[in-house]
């Protein structure tokens, strides 16, 4: 499956374009609904490299949870009149095939940053939502990222 056009290749890239607007139309949401699924992938990557059970179904929480919001993605893009489907495994092009050896302690306080940020992001999407269904997916997302953070801390916590 082909990103819309007119966007990075990257989910990094594509994901800071987002963040510069103010509101996400259908294409904005068809481009972040891929990135969010891209996260179970990239959460499950993680979750493989865990030493310990209890930080594995940490990682493996929040990669539930990521495919959660690419599907309320997805029911934002009905909300609002359109309709998309994700890609299927293996054909999202903002999942690229990652691999940890081990989890890198700076590397996952980097991750609680950007989740921290992500949070950010969808607050701002949802204060310029006019549809209040969307605003609120936007914010049960943004609060989720949260708690993404704060799992990835306990992680962290267990690692050392
Ligand atoms: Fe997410
Ligand atoms: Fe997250």
């Amino acid at each position: 499956m082909q990103t819309p056009s007119g966007y990075p290749e990257s989910a990094t890239e594509a994901f800071v374009l987002l963040q510069s607007k103010p509101r996400l139309d259908i294409d904005d949401l068809k481009v972040l609904a891929m990135i969010e699924q891209s996260g179970q992938d990239f959460y499950l990557a993680l979750a493989r490299a865990a030493r310990s059970p209890e930080t594995k179904a940490l990682l493996e929480k929040n990669a539930h949870e990521e495919l959660g919001h690419a599907h309320r993605a997805l029911n934002a893009i009905r909300l609002l009149g359109g309709n998309f489907s994700l890609p299927k495994a293996g054909e999202n092009p903002y999942s690229l095939p990652v691999m940890f050896d081990e989890l890198d302690l700076n590397f996952l306080s980097e991750l609680i940053r950007g989740e921290e940020g992500g949070d950010k992001s969808y607050q701002q999407w949802a204060e310029n939502e006019p549809n209040a269904d969307v605003a609120h997916l936007y914010r049960l997302n943004g609060g989720e990222e949260i708690g993404h953070g704060q799992r990835v801390a306990q992680v962290i916590a267990l690692s050392q």
